[in-house]
């Protein structure tokens, strides 16, 4: 069996000032020594907008990505409290997550917006982790594979083959997140195999295969080595259970293992 590549990213949300965002850290690098992960684990952090100049220090002689947690899709211009890709870049990040549910919920993040932001990373070198998922009523309703391709098919809009290779999907069923209740193993499998399917479809066979995809919603360390059993699973994006980094560094020490 060939060893394979693991994405970890940690949602900090909007938790952490910047003194405990620089003790996570430490900690965090304290926990990865002697042995870090081996380099199939790619380690990525989120925290909020106000802690990344710190964090983006902090990990500097680490093996640690960075990441935004949303960013506007201009340049820059009158946008009282955005923040631009230009800017992200500027900090260091890799990546920025685009249309969390959180923010397609209590921020008027549209299908629409969403397009607009992927667009705009690609363009400056950022790798977009686009979340998609359904609620549980569409789930009930047996309509999460039709809303999955809806949301993803508005998110890749005018996106070219080519840049494929830089996004991420994140697979966040809505009901998941932060409920104790993930999603089964099963359930989680079923829905990246659709997505990439559906990847597979729009820019070949090569980059469905290659897709990037991670599972999102309630992941511990309890549940993180079943989730990431099925080959369709390519790695996790934490929430709750990333803030402390006893239990995120568990996790990464349990996706290290089951590579
Ligand atoms: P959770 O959040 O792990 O707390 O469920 C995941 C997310 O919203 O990215």
């Amino acid at each position: 069996m060939t060893p394979r590549h693991r994405l970890i990213v940690g949602n900090w949300k909007m938790h952490k000032t910047i003194p405990e965002a620089r003790d996570f850290v430490a900690r965090l690098a304290e926990l990865l020594t002697p042995a870090p992960p081996d380099s199939m684990v790619e380690i990525v952090l989120a925290p909020p907008f106000t802690a990344l100049a710190a964090v983006s220090t902090a990990i500097k002689s680490l093996p640690i990505g960075l990441s935004a947690q949303d960013m506007h899709w201009e340049d820059l211009g009158a946008f009282t409290g955005a923040v631009s890709p230009l800017m992200l870049k500027d900090l260091g990040c890799r990546y920025v997550i685009i249309g969390h549910s959180e923010r397609r919920r209590d921020f008027g993040e549209t299908d629409a917006t969403v397009n607009k932001k992927v667009a705009a990373a690609l363009r400056h070198g950022l790798r977009p982790i686009l979340c998609i998922g359904e609620t549980w009523d569409q789930r009930t309703n047996s309509q999460t594979e039709q809303v999955l391709s809806a949301q993803l098919t508005a998110a890749l809009t005018g996106i070219e083959k080519d840049q494929a290779g830089d996004v991420v999907i994140a697979y966040e069923p809505v009901w998941a997140i932060g409920s104790d209740h993930p999603a089964t193993a099963q359930q989680a499998h079923d829905a990246h195999r659709h997505i990439r399917a559906r990847v597979t479809a729009l820019w070949g066979q090569d980059a469905g295969e290659r897709l990037v995809i991670l599972y999102g919603g309630s992941v511990k360390p309890d549940n993180i080595g079943e989730l990431l059993a099925s080959r369709e699973v390519n790695g996790a994006l934490i929430g709750g259970a990333c803030l402390d980094p006893l239990q995120f560094a568990k996790m990464l020490s349990i996706a290290s293992s089951t590579t």
